[in-house]
């Protein structure tokens, strides 16, 4: 998390976290109105911006939310708040502002909230040790291409998982994989990688397309693929990626091995991959 005396940006300003205000009748806070993205720094860098705030546009045109800042504009702000050159990830949103009265209907006209802050990125897990997961009826809307600040459903996901001590949960919508709670999901199935096409069924991470633009660079055979909820558990490696926990691999699915029970051969070779192309940022 943000530390107190972390500066962060809104609306147009840099303040002390502790001094950052909203209006209770911001569409954010009374409805989960808005949009958002979680992107990594790595040594003072942000990786992989384009992409992130090309989703970000993308997201925001779903939700009829103009955007209120142009590249340039987001990158000048962002860069702001990576004070040194730590690993660290930017948070920022964009909800639709303040209307006069609570209402569904979109107000004639609002100016956007715009927030963001930065935190220290320390992976919270040993990865090459892996973690479990559980498989979970994906309770979610059908618009999950967009990434909505209203995460409600995937938080009780999430939690249920964690009260499993697993670490993710896997979600199933009519028979197959969609996605995990706040990841993307890949299974080595067939010596092939594996993760489902893009749909309204899960959001298009930034770390799913790079793992696949890595494995067709490096020779890894990789298909995007619907994975069924009875295949999964017969798959060789399951990982799960995400701007924040990297590719993840997954050894126990549902209380039992995944493969042989630890990080699979493919992962340790895309893993090694995957570094290698983050060094390339800090050393360009
Ligand atoms: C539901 C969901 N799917 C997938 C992802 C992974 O996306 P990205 O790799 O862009 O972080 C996230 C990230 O938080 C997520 O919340």
């Amino acid at each position: 998390m943000a530390a107190e005396n972390d500066i962060v940006y809104l609306n147009g300003r840099f303040l002390p976290l502790e001094e950052a205000r909203i209006s209770v009748l911001d569409r954010g806070f009374l409805f989960g109105d808005g949009v958002y993205e979680v992107i990594p720094a790595y040594g003072g860098r942000l990786f992989r911006l384009d992409e992130h705030l090309s989703r970000l546009e993308s997201s925001l045109d779903q939700v009829r939310i103009r955007p209120p800042l142009i590249h340039q504009e987001w990158q000048t702000i962002l860069n702001r708040l990576l004070p040194d050159d730590r690993d660290r990830s930017v948070y920022l949103q964009v909800a639709r502002g303040v209307a006069e009265k609570r209402d569904h209907a979109m107000p004639a006209k609002s100016t956007p909230t715009v927030f963001a802050m930065s935190s220290e990125l320390d992976p919270p897990y040993d990865v090459h040790a892996g973690v479990g997961a559980i498989t979970l009826d994906d309770t979610r809307w059908k618009l999950c291409q967009i990434k909505a600040i209203t995460l409600l459903a995937n938080i009780l996901l999430r939690q249920e998982a964690l009260d499993r001590n697993c670490a993710e949960a896997i979600l199933i919508r009519d028979g197959v994989v969609s996605e995990g709670a706040a990841s993307n999901v890949f299974a080595v199935i067939d010596d092939v990688l594996v993760t489902p096409p893009k749909s309204h069924d899960l959001l298009p991470g930034i770390t799913r397309d790079l793992v696949l633009e890595l494995a067709h660079a490096n020779a890894i055979e990789a298909r995007e693929e619907t994975i069924s909820a009875e295949a999964l558990p017969f798959a060789d490696e399951i990982w799960l990626t995400s701007s924040t926990r990297e590719i993840l691999p997954v050894v126990e699915l549902n209380g039992k091995c995944v493969g042989d029970g630890a990080a699979g051969p493919v992962w340790r070779r895309m893993y090694g991959i995957y570094q290698a192309y983050k060094q390339l940022l800090r050393s360009p």
